[in-house]
């Protein structure tokens, strides 16, 4: 056998779950709705599904072409639509994104475990506000624990890449992703039914336009790249496991719809609850780790038991999302480092994940013990963080875009979105559209809006 033999997915709803399940992650369940808390409610969430039709899902469309043309890892793949091969730069620079997101994001998906343990212990009952924030301080700037949290991370992540495409990452994505919509709808429910709950369904539903500004705008289209993860090769490599007869554009919007409706239901759990216990929900970043175990606790003070419940599924639920998320970084850097180094699939994703362990024990630093030590007046943590979701996904969402959109060979192109002519796409004007003159226009502005240019 071919030591990088490649995988296939097994199943459409395989194939499917499994590129819903790296787009569902801490960006829906975590960046979501703090994003949606600080930019005034439904006026943004209206401005983000804007965004995810009109900019995000030609961006989807456009990956899940080149991968599964290419068949090959996110690097070649850009090489074998036509144009020049400069273009693999787009590769490149993917896999470099994935290292650095898997970085960084695994340290904060390994404080999800450490939440999952808490409640697990029933280590919040009992305390105030105050105390959460001050335990929060304490354990992320700890020293060892979160880097131990973020070892077992990365050894699941990678245990599950290992496995392979179709025993590993499909069967993974089909388990988490159903046990997933199972806890966000109890979560809802228990959610909706405290008092004073439509105060937090009025915040996400009732747009108010006077709090938008360009800022809410550029922020809408920031999260809808982050969410649907766009720009770093993932959902392109994911593709190349798609079989033939895999239609795209329903598969992109099937990941597009799961996307957007767990993130709106994160909100309908997470703004009913706040609202209920009178807590401001624009507390931004720290919202679910200080500010929601507190909501639980207050919120279902009478019954200990639903909040110790309520607390376990909801960090098992943002703990399994994000892991989702972090196989398809792993995927990505994998399949480059397995196929073109030509080594086995299972030293590439440990090699990959051990430079990510180390990457991420300097980001958990940089939160503690190394918090003087900055570059451009940031510490690693919050650089990776920047240098990848504000210029590294937004650049290659927008390079995807001009080089599908301007440069790829047009008929392999509609051959990809059609099947070969077999299967009528009546929107395939309207995708190419987007692509080539909506998509980039909009990708670059939040680009520079996040560049400081506006
Ligand atoms: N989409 C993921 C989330 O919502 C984050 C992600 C970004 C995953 C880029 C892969 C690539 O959490």
């Amino acid at each position: 056998m071919n030591k990088t033999e490649r995988g296939r997915f097994g199943s459409k709803l395989g194939a499917i779950l499994a590129a819903a399940g790296s787009a569902v992650g801490l960006g829906n369940v975590w960046r979501f709705p703090y994003e949606t808390g600080s930019n005034g409610g439904a006026a943004f969430i209206l401005i983000y599904l804007l965004c995810i039709l009109f900019l995000g899902l030609p961006v989807v469309l456009a990956e899940f072409a080149v991968g599964r043309h290419g068949k090959t890892n996110a690097a070649r793949a850009f090489t074998l639509m036509g144009g020049s091969r400069h273009w693999r730069l787009i590769g490149f620079l993917g896999v470099l994104t994935g290292f650095l997101i898997l970085s960084y994001y695994g340290v904060a998906a390994g404080w999800t475990l450490e939440y999952v343990f808490q409640s697990g212990i029933n280590g919040f009952a009992g305390k105030g506000p105050e105390q959460f924030a001050a335990d929060f301080q304490q354990f992320a700037s700890d020293p060892l624990r979160p880097m131990l949290c973020l070892f077992i991370f990365l050894l699941l992540t990678c245990g599950i890449v290992v496995l392979g495409v179709q025993k590993g990452i499909e069967r993974g994505a089909k388990m988490m992703m159903s046990l997933l919509f199972v806890f966000v709808l109890i979560l809802v429910v228990c959610s909706l039914s405290l008092p004073n709950a439509m105060a937090g369904v009025e915040f996400l539903f009732k747009p108010d336009f006077s709090k938008v500004t360009g800022a809410t705008f550029l922020a809408a289209m920031g999260q809808a790249f982050f969410s649907l993860s766009l720009g770093m090769g993932c959902l392109c490599t994911y593709a190349s496991y798609f079989r033939s007869d895999e239609k795209l554009m329903n598969d992109a919007f099937s990941v597009a719809s799961i996307d957007t409706c767990i993130a709106i239901l994160s909100g309908l759990i997470i703004f009913p609850a706040a609202f209920s216990v009178g807590i401001s929900p624009d507390a931004g970043p720290s919202l679910v780790f200080i500010t929601l175990p507190n909501v639980f606790q207050q919120a279902f003070s009478a019954l200990p038991l639903v909040s110790y419940c309520f607390s376990l599924l909801f960090y098992l639920l943002l703990a399994m999302a994000a892991l989702t998320s972090s196989i398809s970084m792993l995927e990505v850097v994998t399949a480059f480092v397995s196929e073109e180094l030509q080594i086995r699939r299972r030293w590439a994703a440990l090699g990959s994940s051990l430079f990510c362990l180390l990457l991420g024990i300097c980001c958990s630093l940089s939160l503690g013990p190394w918090a003087d030590y900055k570059i451009w007046g940031m510490g690693f943590f919050d650089l990776f963080d920047f240098l990848t979701a504000k210029i590294l996904l937004p650049g290659g969402g927008f390079l995807i875009a001009v080089y599908v959109g301007w440069f790829a060979d047009k008929k392999i192109l509609r051959d990809e979105i059609t099947n070969g002519g077999t299967v009528a796409v009546p929107l395939y004007g309207v995708f190419r559209f987007l692509l080539r003159y909506v998509a980039p226009t909009g990708i670059l502005a939040i680009f520079l809006d996040q560049m400081g240019v506006f």
